[in-house]
């Protein structure tokens, strides 16, 4: 018999064939999330999953599904996975670094730009009628070229962004955990700062960092009181990580200049704070939504997936200790 897998939203037909070849599978192709206790029925007589950053696997979830040998996330972020539970529980989890890395920079920068010379602002300015010719100071935004970009979170993504920072002449520093390889910072010309710095003297603030319990708020009041007046805040990482109520007072009283979000707290809902504030641009999580990524990240997913119930070790394996266990 087949393997049995669950497919938790839709998906690119070529991504379902690839799948479909060598599994018994349930698919969502209605795409409606479903909700904790469904998703876990769902996955009860399951050997894997297809899921994405929004399905939670957990511990109570584990329990009740003990068929299950593998999750495996469409995305490169991981914190909708307890590790520890999932190691404990025998299943192996995986995720789709690098394919996202260069489009999820596109969008980073896209968001960056917008903030900066009021694009989203200005368009919808012009479409409500208001324009009525050149003026000399009309909707003055700040320059991106030879400024300083502060990026908190200096992995794959986050030196990609750096690189396109570069090409608008831009100073780079950086806030990570761990300091990046000689070579990187040398091919940058990147400094690693402590965060407080970074927030003082960057013109740019851009998070690409995980979301862990670790940076749950690592933005709020106190830190973004420290960013200049004429500083832009950019979050392509997670919600959670910036204090949307404090962005939001922040962005109101002109404490900083604007902000560029593809990401929020308790996403899909948006808190409304956002939406009367004009120096703010918001897109819906969009930050590695082109085609060819998307698909690529499914065909990753459905990589790792195959290789973990063929009982080989999958490329993108989170939970090494999982692997170990079953060798011994
Ligand atoms: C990721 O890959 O983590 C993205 O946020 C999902 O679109």
């Amino acid at each position: 018999m087949k393997p049995r897998i669950l497919v938790t939203r839709a998906n690119f037909p070529e991504v379902l064939a690839h799948l479909a070849a060598r599994f018994e599978l349930e698919d969502n192709q209605g795409d409606t999330p479903f909700p904790p206790d469904e998703l876990r029925a769902r996955l009860a007589d399951k050997d894997g999953a297809l899921i994405t950053g929004f399905d939670r696997i957990d511990a109570p979830l584990l329990a009740a599904c003990p068929r299950l040998r593998a999750a495996c996330n469409i995305a490169v972020g991981y914190n909708n996975m307890d590790l520890a539970a999932c190691t404990a529980c025998g299943v192996v989890a995986t995720n789709t670094p690098d394919v996202l890395n260069e489009t999820t920079a596109d969008l980073a920068f896209a968001l960056l730009m917008a903030a900066a010379r009021r694009v989203t602002e200005s368009e919808r300015w012009l479409r409500g009628g208001h324009w009525r010719g050149w003026q000399v100071d009309q909707l003055l935004g700040q320059d991106v070229h030879h400024a300083t970009l502060g990026i908190v979170g200096m992995g794959r993504i986050g030196q990609a962004i750096a690189r396109r920072g570069r090409g608008f002449d831009m100073r780079i520093l950086y806030n990570n955990r761990s300091r990046v390889a000689p070579e990187v910072e040398r091919a940058l010309d990147a400094r690693r700062v402590d965060l407080l710095d970074l927030l003082r003297e960057s013109d740019f603030v851009c998070l690409v960092l995980p979301y862990t319990p670790e940076s749950h708020h690592l933005i709020g009041a106190h830190e973004l009181a420290l960013m200049k007046p004429t500083g832009v805040l950019v979050n392509v990482a997670r919600g959670g990580i910036v204090d949307d109520a404090a962005l939001i007072a922040a962005l109101a009283g002109r404490r900083i200049a604007a902000a560029g979000l593809d990401v929020y707290e308790g996403e899909p809902a948006l808190n409304r704070g956002f939406l009367a504030l004009d120096n703010v641009a918001l897109t819906p999580h969009i930050g590695s939504a082109s085609r060819a990524t998307r698909l690529a990240m499914g065909m990753t997913a459905a990589g790792n997936l195959i290789a973990a119930l063929a009982g080989e070790r999958p490329p993108n394996l989170l939970n090494p200790d999982v692997w170990e266990r079953r060798r011994r």
